[in-house]
Order: structure tokens, then sequence, then C-alpha cells
């Protein structure tokens, strides 16, 4: 009988869950616990294995029927229930296995959009826990639309000037609200998800949420709900970016695109707080449209600038299509690359502000570098983030888009010279890197609370 502990961790297949996750897992070998982390082929076949894997940790994946990746224009509600039904067998026989093999996981713990993995393992009546990799604001939102609050969202979310108040939350604007949420939400099915994790967590006795936050970020968010005992482990950030003892620990490990290098050199050029870095994350696609208007916007400004601009399906097939206009112009001004090592970037020393959609996991890696942000949401918790920032933390601003939906080159320039010119700003995100390194150093909130966690289920 193998007596180490071993937490079985099933990811979705993206981005933005397979970096905490890895990063997770990197922590849990720290204390000794080994981590098979389970994910589709889908990412696992596109993960890149530049960084070896550490010690402890195993990488398994199971076929879903997607393993070339997913690719816009696919049914994503096919996608989602062939990852369910897949997936559900894999964790099964694992779970199954390796009991009968006299090794027993000691834990199943999975992220957001899996809900299915927690109704495997009732069934095999197996302990687990879920990791919310989301801030603890937006479960709060699912929670309380689903409890008494859905209809009054469903009636004023087309308005505007409407605002709602939320037991324990800032009062939220029908744009802070996750855009699932919305009366406009077109993906059904991404609802039914969330409502899912949200009623199997009320059904639980003790539903211990992990989140990637940490206590000084959101203190009123992770106890706003009773129900939920939101444990607060995060930032889940590459420990060199955090502690400056551990050097060695660079990158997530776990990259789905190929990463430019050479903008590293190309950033180590230019003076101290003076790029402007433009990213929309994993997921995002831009209009044609919008993507000239950022252009026109980092012209307009005349700030060197980095530009992440993912090749996609649509755009690699029709490369002169998505050529931009000014493309000349640009490259004399900056860099457009298909993927970088964005925490690496963030860190630079020229690095003077970020250009985000405010996805989770690029909103908590602006905050523990320290860069002030123009945020830029598209869709799902990313207004919600956009929200924090702006308001809460006060480290940026937030675009104003115009009645076509688009954000135009003259508002993005106005919004990277604010942020650029800002003093107070800087000192805020200075505050809140300060507050991040505290968290996760030895004795600190998040380093504590997941120690406790571990404790608690008898590791
Ligand atoms: C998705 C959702 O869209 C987001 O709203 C949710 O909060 C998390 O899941 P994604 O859109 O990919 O994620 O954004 P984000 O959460 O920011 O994750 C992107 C990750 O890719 C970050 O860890 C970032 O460091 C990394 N990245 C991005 C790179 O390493 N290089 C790049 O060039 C761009």
């Amino acid at each position: 009988m193998d007596h180490q502990p071993h937490i079985l961790l099933v990811t979705f297949p993206g981005q933005g869950h397979i970096n905490p996750s890895l990063q997770f897992s990197k922590r849990l070998i720290k204390m000794g616990v080994k981590v098979t982390l389970l994910t589709a082929f889908s990412a696992l076949n596109r993960m890149t294995k530049a960084i070896p894997t550490p010690q402890g940790l195993t990488i398994l994946g199971f076929s879903d029927g997607y393993d070339d990746g997913f690719k816009p224009g696919y049914d994503r509600l096919h996608f989602f229930s062939e990852l369910t039904k897949h997936g559900s067998q894999a964790v099964t026989n694992l779970i199954t296995e390796s009991s009968n093999n006299g090794r027993p996981f000691t834990r199943l713990v999975y992220t957001t959009l899996l809900p299915w993995v927690g109704q495997v393992a009732r069934r095999l009546n197996f302990p687990s826990t879920f990791l919310w990799i989301q801030p603890a604001i937006t479960l709060d939102i699912y929670y309380y639309y689903f409890n008494g609050y859905s209809d009054d969202i469903q009636k004023n979310g087309n308005d505007s000037s409407w605002s709602i108040e939320l037991p324990g939350l800032p009062p939220l604007s029908s744009r802070d609200l996750p855009s699932f949420l919305l009366p406009s939400n077109q993906l059904a099915f991404a609802v039914s998800l969330f409502k899912e994790h949200i009623e199997f967590l009320q059904a639980e006795t003790n539903s211990t949420v992990l989140v990637n936050s940490f206590d000084k970020l959101e203190p009123g968010a992770l106890r706003a709900i009773e129900k939920l005992n939101m444990v607060a482990i995060g930032p889940l950030i590459p420990s060199a970016f955090l502690d400056e003892k551990d050097p060695s620990d660079t990158a997530f490990g776990g990259d789905l695109f190929k990463t430019s290098r050479n903008c590293i050199e190309w950033l180590d050029s230019k003076e101290d707080s003076s790029v402007v870095y433009v990213s929309f994350g994993s997921v995002c696609e831009l209009s044609k449209n919008q993507i000239e208007e950022i252009a026109r916007g980092l012209l307009k400004s005349q700030r060197p600038f980095l530009w992440v601009i993912r090749a996609t399906a649509t755009n690699s097939e029709n490369e002169e299509e998505h050529k931009l206009s000014c493309e000349e112009e640009l490259e004399k001004q900056g860099m457009i690359v298909p993927w970088c090592s964005q925490v690496e970037v963030l860190s630079h020393p020229s690095l003077g502000c970020f250009v985000t959609h405010c996805g989770w996991n690029s909103t908590l890696e602006g905050l523990v570098c320290g860069v002030p942000v123009v945020a830029f949401p598209q869709w799902s918790d990313q207004a919600t983030n956009a929200k924090l920032i702006k308001d809460v933390w006060k480290t940026g601003v937030r675009v104003t888009v115009n009645e076509e939906g688009v954000v135009e080159g003259e508002e993005i320039e106005r919004c990277i010279e604010m942020v650029m010119e800002s003093e107070e700003m800087r000192r805020n995100a200075k505050k809140c890197r300060v507050m991040a390194r505290e968290a996760v150093k030895e004795g600190g909130s998040s380093d504590f609370n997941l120690k406790a966690f571990l404790s608690e289920i008898g590791i």
C-alpha cells in the first residue's frame, strides 16, 4: 500500500484552467502530496513539453473526440456533452483502478465548468473538492442568481442604468455582471453548467470551495455567503514572480500555443515602464474591425507596444484578409507576437501598462507584477473582474464601448494615456503586488489556508 497522499486533479482543457491547475499541483507537491492531473487530449496534445514535469506530477489525458483541439465554429454543446461523457468514464476508471491496485487517491479536485466530476465522485461515494478558478465575487453572484435574484437580473439586465445590491458585495451595474447571466446571453448551456455547480455545492453538508484568490484581495466576497466555505489559496502564479527565493519556477509549464521568445530581448531594449502590453487571453476572438481600432489606438499613443494576436483557425487560413491595414507602421512602433510567456512579460521592468480582456488569470498576473491596467472585458467573468480593477482596487480604467459595440481607437488611446500617467494606479498596483506576495509566503493567508485544508482532509 502506497501511503503518500495523492490528489486526482481534473481540469477543463483550456489555458485559463490548465495554468492555475499546474501551479496548484506544484504547490501540493512542495507540501509532500503526489498529483495526477487529468484533462482531455484536446489540450494535452497541444501542451508544450518544454518545461520538465516536476517529480510527483503525472499528467494523463482522455479522448473526448476533439483530440485536435476545439476550433471556432465547432458545436460547443456537442463538445461539452462529449467531454462530460468521456470524462466521467475516465474519472470513474481512474478512481476504481487506483482503489483496486492498493494505491487509492486521497481526494478528487476539479475545476470550473466540470460539474460532472462532482457527480461522479458522489456516485462513487468518493470525497471531492471544487477549485474555482475565477474570483470569489463571481461565485457569489452565480449563487445569488440561482437563489432568488434571477428574475430581477433577467428583467433589468438590458438596462445600462440599472444596478443591483447583492448582500456583502459592492453595487453592481448590469455591465458588471458575468455575461452569461444577462438577458442577452446566447449560451444557455453555460448557465446550466454554473447552475449545476451551485446546486451541487448547496446539496453538500460541508462545501469547501478552493478559490484562486487571496484573503486581502476579496475579503468581503470570500465571506459573503455562509453556505459556501470559500478557502482562498491563490494567487496560483509561478513562484519566481511571487517569491524571489524560488527563482526556478518561472512558468506554468503547459502552453497550448507556440511561444515567441524574441519579445523578451525586444523588451530589454526598452526604457523602464514604457511599454504597453496588449493581450486578450486564450479564448476571445475579436472582430476585424475591433482589431483595426486597437491598432489605431496604439499608433495614436505613439508608445512602444507588445501585442499578442493569436493565430486562430480563421486568421491563419485567411492570412491576406486578416492582414492589418497599417502593419508597416505598427512594426516600426511595436511588436506583434502569436503568444508569449505572459508572466515573464508582465514582470519585465519595461512594462508600463496592460491592456487586457480581464480573464481572471491575466488579472491576477497583472496584480502580482504590479502593472496598472486598461480593462477591456469581453464575456464571462471578465466584466466583473474589470469592475474590481477600476472601482475596488483602483489599479486601472475600463474602456467605453460605442453604440456599435466597438471600442474606438481614440478611446483606447485615451485609456492608455490615463493609465500611463497615473501615479495613483501604479501605486495601488504595487500595493496589490505586496499583498499577493505576503499571502503565499510561508505562514501567509493562502499558505495557511491550503495547509489547513490538507489537514482537514487528512493529509
Ligand atoms: C478563460 C476565461 O476566458 C476567463 O474569463 C476566465 O477567467 C478563465 O478562463 P482566458 O480567456 O484564456 O481564460 O484568460 P486568462 O484567465 O487570462 O488566462 C490566460 C492565460 O494564458 C494566462 O495565464 C496567461 O498568462 C496565459 N497567456 C496569455 C500566455 O501565457 N501568453 C499569452 O500570450 C497570453
